[in-house]
């Protein structure tokens, strides 16, 4: 079945651009030409529109999608509480935001069986999820491609694959992301997660709040950092499916499901900008310095979700890709620091340059508001002592989701056999230098 997934996954094309007006059909003449809900849509096609902002939000950030599908979202029966499994939502209340510095091994083997959905295990987040702020850490582990379909009236979900290939089957088509890259699934845009390999692991940001946007860019100019067109959407596919299809909605913080009595992606044309997409994060154009000084890491932000105060995100996602080093008499890793934004960190293959040992690919690490971190002593000395010579920093790819609030634990991931014990003894290792001239 994977070797089925797989051949349909690298044959995809996909419409390019971030925030386009994209359109697309399945089936010539299934879009409307000149309105969206003429008298009768083509085909016999129901019209739909799905909002992602209010309707009046300004232009700029507007965000809505006209879809022409089989039969309309609404023909389905009543939803009905389902587990939540280990899934958890803001407000986080299970335990006390905890300023310790905090670093998890990557999530244990799942049951046989465990699709995307029944993987995910939040870590933690903050505001609330009613109130369309903040944000949630999942992490997944999965070992099966889902039946069921999936939306989130909560928030959207940028999928961070650390292991294995995913097929996203959207209602706006197909969508095909590995390691290295990412994926995002606007709010209340149903999918279905298959698997491209026997087993899959990443991470997941669920941002309440208004939908990632590219930041933006100032003095660096008209070009740089994650350049729009090299954003994928997907063309229109749509699967005519009629007998029962569970779904399976979370809102307000709980899964609720429900059975149609047809496949929900069952959209043969659309046209719009609230629209799922790929990225591939190896095409992000890293800048840095080349004089002296680390930048800030606000440098590396790839989407940036902003908050009512100008310059404020509720969550930016920031990536650590591959770049030469070049400054002059300068520590060249991560400087130490205290940080008023929150900072989780995961890691989808290699090393970090500020870190040589204990963060692996499949963990994370968490450093809340104004916990003080940097390197470890060995990347410390290391950097210290090094030769400035220019160095390529090619052997990892780590990422960021840096957030305004402390982000609290779930219970079980502030007692998960997985969070590392001894985490402090990384800076407690650092030595005196101090030498006085006197
Ligand atoms: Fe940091």
């Amino acid at each position: 079945m994977s070797g089925d997934a797989r051949k349909t996954a690298e044959g995809l094309s996909y419409l390019s651009g971030f925030g386009n007006e994209h359109s697309s059909e399945a089936v010539p003449g299934a879009l409307p030409e000149g309105r969206n809900s003429p008298q009768r849509a083509p085909l016999g096609l129901y019209a739909e529109q799905l909002s992602g902002t209010a309707f009046t939000e300004p232009r700029a950030h507007n965000r809505r999608s006209w879809l022409y599908r089989i039969r309309p979202s609404a023909a389905h029966p009543a939803f009905s509480r389902a587990d939540n499994g280990l899934m958890r939502s803001a407000p986080f209340t299970e335990t006390v935001p905890d300023p310790n510095r905090l670093r998890w091994n990557p999530l244990p083997e799942p049951a046989p069986g465990t699709d995307f959905l029944a993987g995910l295990w939040t870590l933690g987040g903050n505001g609330d999820a009613t109130q369309r702020t903040g944000m949630a850490v999942h992490v997944y582990h999965a070992n099966a491609s889902m039946h069921r379909v999936f939306s989130d009236a909560d928030g959207e979900l940028l999928i961070v694959p650390e292991r294995g290939g995913l097929l996203l089957r959207t209602e706006f088509g197909l969508l095909h992301v590995e390691p290295a890259e990412v994926a995002l699934i606007p709010r209340g845009v149903r999918f279905r997660v298959e698997l491209l390999d026997d087993s899959a692991r990443g991470y997941v940001c669920e941002n309440y709040g208004a939908p990632f946007r590219l930041p933006d860019l100032g003095p660096i100019g008209a070009n740089g950092l994650a350049n729009a067109r090299d954003f994928r959407a997907p063309v229109a596919a749509y699967e005519d499916v009629e007998g029962p299809v569970e779904v399976v909605n979370k809102f307000c913080g709980n899964l609720w499901s429900t059975m149609y009595d047809h496949s929900p992606l069952d959209v043969v044309a659309w046209h719009g900008n609230h629209v799922p997409y790929v990225y591939d994060l190896r095409r992000f154009n890293v800048i840095g310095t080349i004089s002296y000084d680390h930048p800030d890491p606000s440098i590396f932000t790839v989407l940036t979700s902003p908050s009512d105060t100008p310059g404020l995100a509720g969550v930016d996602f920031v990536v650590f890709a591959p770049r030469w080093l070049v400054g002059e008499d300068t520590f060249r890793p991560p400087y130490f620091h205290r940080n008023v934004m929150s900072e989780y960190m995961g890691l989808v293959e290699g090393a970090y340059d500020a870190k040589a040992e204990g963060f692996v690919p499949g963990g994370g690490s968490l450093h809340n508001m104004m916990s003080a971190h940097g390197p470890d002593r060995d990347t410390f000395d290391g950097a210290s002592a090094a030769e400035l010579a220019p160095r390529k920093i090619d052997d990892g790819l780590a990422f960021m989701f840096e957030t305004r609030w402390p982000v609290t634990l779930t219970a079980h991931a502030a007692r998960a056999d997985h969070l590392q014990s001894g985490y402090d003894e990384v800076w407690q290792a650092l030595e005196r230098h101090f030498r006085p001239l006197h």
